[in-house]
């Protein structure tokens, strides 16, 4: 990386204490003290910044504060070097979007920019520059709770959304004041710990790690990311913070970046727990070395460094190296140019929960519902038509639809799906039916009660903010038992059920299947989550969420997804067969393969139809396509939304292949009775993959496509690759 005369002059005058605290980042002492937060927090650091022992600090807010530290370094450090203003921004700052993982099953990439350049604007708006997102970790274990901040489990589509996530928070120009520092994190593989246990280990295959691991960093960076997290976990057996084969061989030499690597929240002096490093000189030498730029929170790089210089042990070029990229961070950022361009208040009162920015929360809180049941139509509901009991502990809550990551937000500022309803249906009557997390029967005859006068009931269940995102794995990923409870005592009133199930993660929810009539799937929406749920419910809007997860049974069945090979013995059975006529195949004893909901399914109150796929031609050869054709109808009485997705699989090659991936989509809007035909082009980028010697390339044979709406209801074709190279 070839650092600009600026920093290179920088880096010539700083003293060897002070490129040790460039490499020191610290999180603020800001916290929330109710509905705004402090702008004026004490001095701790003012003294760690005119001495230039603090490169910037993280998850601090306001325009006055962060201008009065920029002040104290500019003009009261010795060489007057602007700070970072980190932060995690992970789905908005003010104006909170629904959480990363909801979002993702809009499939809508052009929203998901938006929402990501709107959460820029108003991070840039009160001082922060660089924002520790997107999350791209590809996460299969339902019981791991950082499923909920990613894009869920393919990586194509994880791929396709981190990319826009990274547009939009950097924006057309990084230095424009309303853009800021993307940060492609956990890497790598963090979402492959062990038994879903937050921060465990993660053993895989490097055929595993490319193919499925990999890929979203990738396309995240090809986006343009100019920084990235390296992850908490070990990587067969190296902590990735100190892991020269991810940082250097990956990072780097494979994929050509060279940008900032900063380190994740005191990892570098955690490889001492981790058993990789005897103490903190120790842990410093390796992780530098290893290519980690920034050290965050665990201030080794600053009490480490200048002895490990002055004793030999840590050579002054590796050091140059990781100020020149901290250095060349704020000089892209404008820092250097104007310390002050991050924070102003004007901004603040023209950005902040913008009218603008509201109406695009609700838009994408409607996309991102999903609804997976919907039986003899139950929904959509006519507003006055039927009495409706809401019932349960998320349906008049607020503070829990933020969701995980959202400490910047205000926890009162939520449109509770009470108030939702009650704005298309004022006598809508709420009762709370029972605890989150307690088990008690408590407010049982309550709930009893109301739903005995009313013609339905619409439960609102699930998991409340802190039942996932970090350090919220669960063993079990069902409901929690008194929400089940509930919903078997109100069955026996006899009233149609409605389930609005919350979650960062997917759930089980094999008995809520058979004990309600229409369940939607309501992640974390965010600020308006009431209103986008009783536009849905109420019919204004049509469901167009497609699941980015895939929904098992069975915790049992976890780690899940859909891109399963098939092995030597695929289970062929409906499993009606008796147990005795149960053969040696790949199933379980006790519950089906399949998924109870499957990747990329959603239900819409309209039905579409799909012709089988026609291709231009059965064959191509490198360097040509063909184009696959087929014609989506809107057979029902209303408009809606569906995604057409593309499926394919790679029939016989030098590893076993999944025997679907996806590799490509698109959402179609069709009016009732309008048919449009959607094209697809198949090209031999779309038929790579890591062969049997990890290179990375495509091999002749067949090949199946297969389209359809969900990864499980598909109408196929097949094709060859010819090549006579
Ligand atoms: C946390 C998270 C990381 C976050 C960082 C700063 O522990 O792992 O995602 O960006 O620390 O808050």
């Amino acid at each position: 990386m070839q650092f600009s005369e600026r920093v290179r002059s920088l880096i010539s005058q700083l003293t060897l204490e002070e490129k040790a605290g460039q490499l020191n980042f610290l999180v603020g002492d800001l916290f929330m003290t109710g509905p705004t937060m402090k702008t004026t927090a004490s001095n701790k650091f003012d003294d760690q910044i005119k001495s230039g022992e603090i490169t910037g600090l993280f998850n601090i807010y306001g325009t006055e504060y962060i201008h009065r530290l920029q002040r104290l370094a500019v003009e009261e450090s010795r060489l007057g070097i602007p700070l970072l203003i980190g932060a995690d921004v992970i789905h908005g700052l003010k104006t909170v979007f629904p959480i990363p993982l909801g979002e993702s099953a809009s499939w809508n990439l052009d929203l998901i920019k938006k929402t990501a350049r709107a959460a820029a604007d108003e991070s840039t708006a009160v001082g922060i520059n660089f924002n520790f997102a997107p999350m791209c970790d590809i996460g299969l274990d339902a019981r791991w709770g950082r499923v909920a901040e990613g894009a869920g489990e393919d990586p194509f589509l994880a791929g396709e959304i981190s990319a826009a996530r990274v547009k939009g928070f950097q924006g057309e120009h990084l230095m424009d004041e309303d853009s800021l520092a993307a940060c492609v994190k956990h890497i790598a593989a963090y979402g492959g710990a062990e038994a879903g246990r937050d921060y465990n280990t993660v053993h895989l295959s490097e055929l595993k790690l490319r193919q499925t691991y990999l890929p979203a960093y990738k396309k995240a960076l090809e986006a343009g990311a100019v920084t990235v997290m390296s992850s908490f976990n070990d990587l067969n057996g190296v902590p990735c913070t100190a892991n020269e084969f991810i940082l250097k061989k990956i990072l780097r030499d494979e994929w050509g970046f060279e940008g900032l690597i900063v380190s994740d929240w005191a990892s570098i002096s955690e490889t001492i727990a981790h058993g990789t490093s005897k103490d903190m000189e120790d842990a410093t030498v390796q992780c530098l070395k290893a290519g980690t730029d920034l050290d965050m929170m665990a201030e080794a790089y600053l009490t480490c460094i200048p002895q490990l210089v002055n004793s030999g042990k840590l050579s002054p070029e590796t050091l140059d190296h990781a100020v020149g990229q901290v250095l060349h961070l704020k000089e892209i950022l404008g820092l250097f140019d104007d310390p002050y361009r991050y924070g102003n208040l004007d901004r603040e009162k023209s950005t902040l929960k913008s009218e603008e920015y509201i109406n695009l929360a609700r838009q994408a809180a409607e996309e991102s519902i999903v609804l997976l049941k919907n039986e003899n139509q139950t929904l959509p509901l006519q507003a006055g038509k039927q009495k409706i009991a809401l019932v349960g502990p998320l349906a008049n809550n607020s503070m829990d639809m933020n969701g995980t990551w959202s400490f910047f937000a205000e926890p009162n500022d939520p449109v509770t799906f009470l108030q939702g309803f009650q704005s298309k249906q004022p006598e809508v009557e709420y009762a709370q039916g029972c605890e989150l997390y307690e088990s008690t029967e408590k407010h049982f005859a309550e709930a009893i009660n109301l739903a005995e006068k009313s013609d339905i009931v619409v439960l609102a269940l699930g998991e409340s903010a802190v039942m996932n995102g970090e350090a919220a794995s669960r063993s079990e990923i069902g409901l929690p038992e008194n929400q089940l409870d509930l919903i078997k005592t109100l069955k026996k009133v006899g009233k149609p059920i409605v389930a609005l199930i919350s979650a960062g993660r997917p759930l089980a929810l094999t008995e809520v299947e058979e004990l309600c009539d229409a369940i939607l799937i309501t992640w974390s929406l965010g600020t308006e989550a009431g209103n986008a749920v009783a536009n849905l419910i109420f019919g204004e809007v049509n469901p167009s969420g497609k699941l980015p997860v895939t929904f098992p049974r069975s915790v049992g069945q976890v780690p899940m997804h859909y891109q399963l090979t098939n092995t030597g013995r695929p289970y062929e059975g409906d499993y009606s067969e008796p147990r005795s006529e149960r053969i040696y195949q790949s199933k379980y004893r006790d519950v089906q393969n399949s998924p109870l909901y499957p990747f990329g399914y959603g239900l819409s109150y309209t039905t579409f139809d799909m012709s089988k796929p026609e291709l231009s031609k059965e064959a191509l050869k490198p360097g040509e396509s063909i184009t696959l054709k087929t014609t989506v109808k809107n057979t029902g009485e209303r408009e809606g939304t569906t995604v057409v997705q593309l499926y394919l699989r790679d029939l016989v090659a030098s590893v076993t292949r999944p025997v679907k991936e996806l590799k490509a989509f698109q959402r179609v809007k069709l009016n009732a009775g309008e048919s449009r035909s959607i094209l697809f082009k198949i090209d031999v980028e779309m038929l790579k993959f890591y062969r049997r010697d990890l290179s990375y390339g495509f091999e002749a044979g067949d090949f199946k496509a297969m389209i359809g709406m969900d990864s499980e209801q598909l109408l196929e074709t097949t094709f060859s690759l010819f090549d006579e190279g």
